[in-house]
């Protein structure tokens, strides 16, 4: 666990040399923005639909202090081989930015083609503890906090959903993931012991309370690197743009979630392509699901939630095609310990995490049951979090308590 002040020397070690008079010590402040666990609802954000995500206490933390100039400087403690990245307020963004920088830095340039100037530069030091890269949005959680750092610091009227719309554009046009809006807005909105049923196309939510008498919901880490996940994401994306052109010949939407199953299915032969027509039906499905789970949760019926979460999987594996074996294979395992309610892969796809809901009293042997199953078949080691939830992005004190 990395205190405060152990960030404070970091700080100091990484930014001291340089900057002698230029940040005063007692201008540092502390920052945190979770990651996320979304219990259902993937690949729905972007075409109008629901989902039901809940911010992690797993998160990034931010040291940042305000300089005299208009430059920033931004490490990672997390990445210590990037070095420290270092770029002015009023630079062009750099399109060959490829590096972990590019994530800050994006934020900052969206920032100045909204007009959300910053008066001052700053140094911000990050430190996280989500895993990357595992469906957890911890590119998000670094984006939003970002954002939320640049706002307390340069003195800015911003709302938390102007800020996630802000990240979120810095991660479709600088990052180049053509993302929606559920990870930022989770990352920004979040709050304790709650889920966020978020209808995307409305950009509407409301908070359910995230009471699971008996029951915990644990992340496990498929701990496969997946590769060229981005570039996947964005091919369902323009699938599913085209599914939607195909339906707008005998339907008058503007997004596939304005459908239900019902209609979809007496439409569906519009959609001459097999494939496309599949992910379609997922996406229509998967949106019906959140709204049903939502009710399941607000009502308490944990058996009735898990079994949502399997059907999820299933559409995930058959309809969008976005797991892999090894998440189906977590998925099996899960299902076979008694006392697991549901489980399935959680974020964009294509490895990472998966979430499940599962009895307390079964806890051990669910993670017995993953530990030897998954590795034995596998040889990859999955890790575990029992999930906490957390508020969105927060200001902290920066003294140790
Ligand atoms: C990623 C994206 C989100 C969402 C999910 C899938 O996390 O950033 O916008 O599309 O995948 O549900």
């Amino acid at each position: 666990m990395m205190t405060p002040s152990d960030l404070a020397r970091c700080f100091d070690r990484i930014f001291g040399a340089e900057i002698d008079t230029k940040i005063q010590t007692d201008k540092r402040r502390l920052f945190f923005a979770p990651g996320r666990v979304n219990l259902i609802g993937e690949h729905t954000d972007y075409n109008g639909g629901h989902v039901l995500p809940c911010a992690l206490s797993l998160g990034t933390r931010a040291l940042a202090a305000p300089r005299a100039d208009r430059r920033c400087r931004v490490a990672s403690l997390n990445l210590p081989g990037e070095g420290v990245a270092e770029f002015s307020l009023d630079a062009a963004w750099d399109v060959a930015e490829t590096g972990w920088s590019r994530y800050p830095r994006s934020v900052f340039s969206i920032f100045e083609r909204h007009g959300l100037s910053l008066a001052r530069g700053m140094d911000i030091l990050y430190y996280g503890d989500l895993p990357a890269g595992a469906g957890l949005s911890s590119s998000a959680s670094i984006e939003v906090l970002t954002g939320y750092v640049a706002r307390e610091l340069g003195g800015l009227e911003i709302s938390r959903v102007y800020l996630a719309l802000l990240a979120q554009e810095a991660e479709n046009e600088r990052v180049g993931v053509q993302c929606g809006i559920m990870d930022q807005f989770a990352v920004a909105m979040g709050k304790r012991d709650r889920a966020i049923l978020l209808d995307c196309g409305a950009l509407k939510h409301r908070y359910c309370a995230l009471s699971l008498p008996g029951a915990r919901l644990i992340i496990t880490n498929s701990n496969k690197p997946h590769s060229l996940a981005a570039s996947k994401y964005n091919s369902r994306r323009r699938e599913c743009e085209q599914a939607l052109a195909a339906l707008r010949r005998s339907l008058n939407i503007r997004a596939l979630c304005e459908i239900d199953a019902a209609t979809f299915e007496r439409h569906a032969r519009r959609i001459d392509d097999g494939v496309i027509r599949r992910r379609a039906r997922h996406v229509v499905s998967e949106n019906q699901r959140v709204l049903e789970a939502a009710a399941f949760l607000e009502n308490g019926d944990l058996e009735g939630f898990g079994g949502l979460m399997y059907a999820s999987h299933a559409s995930m594996r058959d309809d969008f095609a976005i797991s892999c074996p090894e998440m189906d294979l977590l998925v099996a395992l899960a299902s076979s310990v008694p006392g697991v309610y549901g489980s399935r892969m959680t974020g964009g796809g294509f490895g990472g995490c998966t979430v499940s809901l599962v009895r307390e009293e079964a806890v051990d042997e669910f993670r017995e049951t993953l530990e030897r199953g998954y590795r034995s078949q596998t040889g990859y080691a999955p890790s575990f979090y029992l999930c906490e939830t957390s508020d969105g992005a927060m200001e902290l004190p920066v003294r140790d308590s």
